[in-house]
């Protein structure tokens, strides 16, 4: 379907239609999605957007929102929305006040400590990093260390300039049992030394392995196992993002992302932007069979969007059979690459603009921000629109090497000013879009089963390199 789109001159289209933009862009939330520059003509978008009005996606809503497993592999439903409810259940209420509570003391300064450890990976590690980064107001007085993979010198050099008295540590496992995160919570926990106990705290869905490991069952902050680690950012994983930008911002983040889950489980239609992006992927991945897409952020608070949904999009949908175990015969996860727009400027968008591959965009982008340099605001927005256009139009003048094909799907993800709750909104939308692409590929995107052989590999290997040094010679038998 649509394999005919990509000959569409969009360029030229757009260049004979200055209204396309308007008829080929949506906007739910405060945020605008303009898509006039995909390869789309008006029939082939309503036959896209009819994608949605199918009744199956309104129909695996439910089943999402009603608690059904969802997940079958691991036999779990995925209510990683009840963490972000305005009245959770008790038990989730209670967990939410305790890791509100303790964000508030840090960020306050209550705790007397000047810096904190944030110990975790994937789902532990990317959404908490995304929103400290994003809603930041440099106003707390805990500053936060992020730390996620086993580098010994990084640890060495921070913990160097770090007085372990005046440090607390946050576990972020939900599993409790992840190799880099043990070895990093160990080697801080040996650093600590005897204050340990009465500065570290745990956020995890298995509480026993964290008191075996030295937590206080009392500073475990529990979370229920049916929430995926991509999922858990609104659960006491974001604890160390809340301590950062204060309870308050957090809880519009919060905020937000219920909205999000209102607009989809009531009307899960293209009005909603998380359908309309789970539309524009479905398009960019089976209707154009691109393989990658750029998330590439103007607006600099969202400068990790796109780590956040490589994990998001590729553990979620990197599947190869579907939900009755039959090899799927489509292309599923694109490979999601993102960054700062306009250092990619000076990087990558070469080859976006004159390569023979196309590499379909999003561009994130806001109007505006609060901060001394308002004009440095619009020269990063007057960036993304010149790269929109000339993705979009190419250049056919001047010499063979100076010319642009344009015609490369890019699409702009804008809004007036990024806030909590426009950021909650955004990151509940993209959970929401990604569970609407599985709807359509008929995968479950809600485990990760292909990370497993690696861990169990590397442990092997792990034993022999233990006992024997390796060489540069020998590495290949480890192979
Ligand atoms: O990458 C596999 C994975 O299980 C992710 O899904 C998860 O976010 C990450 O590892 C960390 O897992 P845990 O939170 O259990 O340490």
């Amino acid at each position: 379907m649509w394999q005919e789109n990509n000959k569409l001159d969009v360029a030229r289209m757009s260049e004979h239609d200055p209204e396309r933009h308007k008829r080929f862009s949506m906007i739910d939330a405060g945020w605008r999605v303009d898509y006039s520059g995909f390869p789309l003509t008006c029939a082939a978008r309503d036959e896209l957007l009819g994608l949605a009005g199918t009744g199956e996606l309104a129909r695996a809503v439910t089943a999402l929102f009603s608690g059904a497993i969802v997940n079958p592999s691991e036999n779990q439903p995925a209510l990683h929305m009840s963490l972000r409810a305005a009245g959770p259940d008790p038990e989730l209420a209670e967990q939410r006040e305790r890791f509100l509570h303790l964000a508030a003391e840090l960020h306050e300064g209550s705790q007397g400590l000047t810096d904190l450890l944030h110990v975790g990976i994937g789902g532990s590690d990317l959404g908490p990093r995304l929103v400290a980064d994003a809603l930041d107001a440099f106003d707390g007085r805990v500053r936060v260390h992020w730390l996620s993979t086993m580098d010994g010198r990084r640890f060495e050099q921070l913990t160097r300039r770090l007085d372990p008295a005046r440090t607390g540590l946050v576990v972020a496992s939900k599993s409790f049992g992840t190799e880099e995160t043990l070895t990093l919570a160990r080697a801080a926990r040996d650093w600590m030394g005897a204050g340990f106990t009465d500065r570290s705290w745990a956020s995890t869905a298995r509480p026993d392995r964290a008191v075996e490991f030295g937590i206080a069952p009392e500073r475990v902050l529990h979370f229920p196992a049916w929430v995926g680690g991509r999922f858990s950012l609104w659960s006491s994983v974001g604890v160390s993002a809340a301590a950062v930008i204060g309870r308050e911002r957090f809880e519009q983040l919060l905020s937000g992302a219920r909205q999000a889950d209102r607009r989809f489980c009531e009307s899960p239609d293209a009005g909603s932007l998380a359908v309309m992006l789970a539309l524009l992927m479905h398009f960019l991945r089976r209707g154009l069979d691109l393989p990658t897409l750029g998330v590439v952020s103007y607006e600099p608070r969202l400068a990790l969007l796109g780590d956040y949904l490589q994990q998001l999009i590729m553990e979620s949908l990197g599947k190869g059979v579907d939900l009755r175990d039959r090899p799927v015969d489509q292309p599923t996860a694109p490979l999601i690459f993102g960054g700062r727009g306009t250092d990619l400027q000076h990087s990558i968008f070469q080859a976006f603009h004159q390569g023979p591959e196309t590499h379909p965009l999003i561009l994130v982008g806001s109007l505006a921000d609060d901060h001394a340099y308002p004009e440095w605001h619009r020269a990063q927005l007057s960036h993304l629109l010149a790269q929109a256009r000339a993705l979009t139009r190419g250049r056919s003048d001047g010499a063979a090497f100076q010319r642009l094909p344009g015609n490369r799907p890019v699409a702009l993800l804008l809004t007036e000013r990024l806030t909590p709750e426009g950021l909650g909104y955004l990151l509940a939308s993209f959970e929401h879009a990604v569970y609407a692409l599985a709807v359509f590929w008929d995968i479950n995107a809600f485990d990760q089963w292909g990370v497993e052989e690696g861990k169990r590999l590397a442990a092997q290997i792990r034993q022999r390199l233990d006992r024997a040094p390796v060489s540069l010679e020998s590495l290949g038998k480890e192979s």
